[in-house]
């Protein structure tokens, strides 16, 4: 899954807020820097280009994912690490950085309870989540396709989770049962491009959960094929781009 996460959806998907990400948080200036659910390193590659001079410790809870990373991006200290539990000093960060990994976290308070222990007094929790599925082309799209040619269910992983995650009252709530206050809500909209349809159907069909509820099927070529023509028939055969909406939150300790 790393390898078909980093080809076809890092470039045009979460590279372009990888790069939003890193210039806000490298206008705070960190020194010590954790980043979690790093991934392939999307942002961590960005934020130590904005910042070359912080101390990044990159943590994912995929070991496969901290392989990639690590090998990717060898300038970041790379752990494997679940944001519910980090193996981590209190006040050791002035800086917490998560690019798309907070829906994933099964209990989001306590995850931001850690956030709150291992971050400095004066620390900034900064982090980013996806608006709603329809906020997003490709996943809109690919979801459509999805739909029309599974009528017997369709998989609503992307609803439930990557894109479920998208009320900021929530979000401030899971923040102050953790002991951290929301400082800022901005709402994103970035260009997606890749190089085609198909491309976006294999990102979405390999690199993301989607794939187990499709390769266990025995028609599962089949299907691909029919997925993959229906989103080509939706975006075009060439090269695409679509919206893409996200959220970007900051926040600090109580006061
Ligand atoms: C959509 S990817 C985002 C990766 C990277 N931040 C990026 O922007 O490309 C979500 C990541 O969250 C990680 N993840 C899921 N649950 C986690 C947890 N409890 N603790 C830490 N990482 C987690 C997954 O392994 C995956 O790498």
């Amino acid at each position: 899954m790393p390898e078909a996460y980093e080809r076809h959806l890092v470039p045009g998907v979460f590279r372009p807020f990888a790069s939003d990400l890193a210039v806000r948080a490298g206008a705070l200036r960190p020194r010590t820097v954790l980043e979690l659910a790093a991934g392939t390193g999307a942002l961590t590659s960005a934020l130590l280009t904005a910042v070359p001079t912080a101390s990044v410790v990159a943590t994912d809870l995929n070991e496969a994912m901290v392989a990639a990373g690590s090998a990717r991006e060898p300038r970041a200290d790379w752990q494997q690490a679940d944001a519910q539990e980090l193996p981590f000093e209190d006040g050791s960060f002035d800086l917490v950085l998560c690019q798309f990994g907070v829906m994933f976290f099964p209990d989001r308070p306590a995850a931001y309870s850690e956030v709150r222990r291992v971050l400095a007094p004066q620390g900034r929790f900064m982090f980013n989540s996806w608006g709603t599925l329809a906020s997003h082309g490709f996943g809109a799209a690919f979801q459509a396709a999805l739909e029309r040619s599974m009528p017997d269910g369709a998989p609503s992983f992307l609803e439930d989770v990557p894109h479920g995650y998208t009320d900021p009252a929530v979000v401030a709530a899971d923040l102050a049962a953790a002991g951290l206050t929301l400082a800022t809500v901005e709402a994103v909209t970035l260009e997606g491009v890749a190089e085609s349809a198909a491309s976006v159907a294999t990102g979405f069909l390999t690199g993301t959960p989607v794939s187990a509820a499709v390769q266990s099927r025995d028609d599962a070529q089949t299907l691909q094929a029919a997925i993959t023509q229906k989103l080509t028939d939706c975006l075009g055969p060439g090269p695409v781009t679509a919206p893409m909406t996200a959220t970007v939150y900051t926040a600090h300790h109580q006061t």
